[in-house]
């Protein structure tokens, strides 16, 4: 989900793993933009599926002439099969929220800080200024929002108050109902994060990233809609109707086999360096990016959440 222009899809079609004759494979993407370059380098793709369509394809018998891929803008109503989500929640909608002590925040002045109901919570809201220009303000949280993260600042005590941290309330929705509709299988999520207490304690929110053409970009109120506005997430705000195995991409990586894809290209590489064909040159690219993928200073430390379906 949250497929892009579908690099993922081709390289697994490229990778061929043992399930790939029986695969079908649906990139959901809702950007129709996106989508459109889904058909480009992709054999097996058979078009946009909707409605009833999806649903009969992802319900259609496995004959063994896999793999296929289908596009959609949604997720199938119910399916069994594995969800996998790279770098979708850090792109959905986020809040940015704090939690007040009544008596830090100077209301009921004598109150001990640390008693759970003298807590409140603020969001900042974006407002256009009397120059014409959006501002930040800050406002109470609505109830369900002030009620679910003083729900898990009860459950993570160590969450400091009077500093802002992301609410990711869409993606918690969009979480819910993912679990809603995999009746049986994985749902896989990888992304950049840590937990919110950790974010929280980051100077100058250091968890919003925004970025323009592929680099880093500036104020996230600067140019609205020509930048792409993201955070890294609060991993413990995902622990929903089940709990996910959290660990890290490269913990993930290393627990499913990269090591052995690693010592199988390097071995290839050795064995056909000289000649420098397409395999050789296929093993040295397997053998540099399972280097970046496991960099624990990069791609390695992102975190990879894991929720088993039982059905
Ligand atoms: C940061 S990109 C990641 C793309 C790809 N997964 C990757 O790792 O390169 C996030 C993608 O999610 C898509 N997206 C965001 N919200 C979505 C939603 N509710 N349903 C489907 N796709 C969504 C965006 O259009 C964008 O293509």
């Amino acid at each position: 989900m949250g497929a892009g222009p579908g690099t993922l899809a081709r390289s697994v079609r490229i990778a061929a793993p043992e399930c790939s004759s029986s695969l079908l494979y649906v990139l959901v993407e809702q950007s129709a933009f996106q989508r459109n370059m889904h058909a480009e380098h992709l054999p097996g793709w058979m078009g946009e599926r909707n409605g009833f369509e999806l649903e009969a394809f992802v319900a259609s018998p496995q004959a063994g002439d896999g793999p296929q891929f289908v596009s959609s803008a949604q997720l199938p109503a119910m399916f069994s099969g594995v969800l996998l989500a790279n770098e979708l929640l850090d792109n959905l909608p986020f809040d940015i929220v704090r939690v007040r002590n009544s008596a830090s925040a100077g209301q009921s002045p004598g109150q001990p800080d640390d008693q759970p109901s003298n807590r409140f919570v603020e969001q900042l809201n974006v407002s256009l200024g009397p120059d014409g220009e959006l501002e930040l303000v800050v406002g109470p949280a609505p109830a369900a929002v002030t009620e679910d993260v003083l729900a898990l600042a009860v459950r993570a005590p160590e969450l400091p108050v009077d500093t802002w941290f992301p609410w990711h309330g869409e993606a918690r929705f969009w979480l819910t109902e993912v679990e809603r509709r995999v009746s049986t299988g994985h749902i896989l999520v990888f992304d950049y994060g840590a937990p919110t207490s950790e974010l929280a304690q980051r100077p100058d929110m250091g968890w919003l990233r925004t970025f323009r053409d592929q680099q880093r970009g500036s104020h996230p109120l600067d140019d609205p809609g020509a930048q792409d506005i993201t955070t890294d997430i609060g991993i413990d705000q995902f622990q929903l109707r089940s709990s996910a195995e959290v660990t890290s991409q490269a913990a993930f990586l290393r627990l499913h086999g990269i090591d052995v894809l690693v010592e199988q290209g390097r071995a290839v590489w050795n064995e056909r360096a000289h000649i420098a064909d397409l395999a050789a040159i296929k093993g040295r690219s397997a053998v540099r990016e399972a280097e970046a993928l496991l960099d624990p200073e990069g791609l390695g430390s992102f975190v990879a959440l894991h929720w088993r379906i039982d059905g």
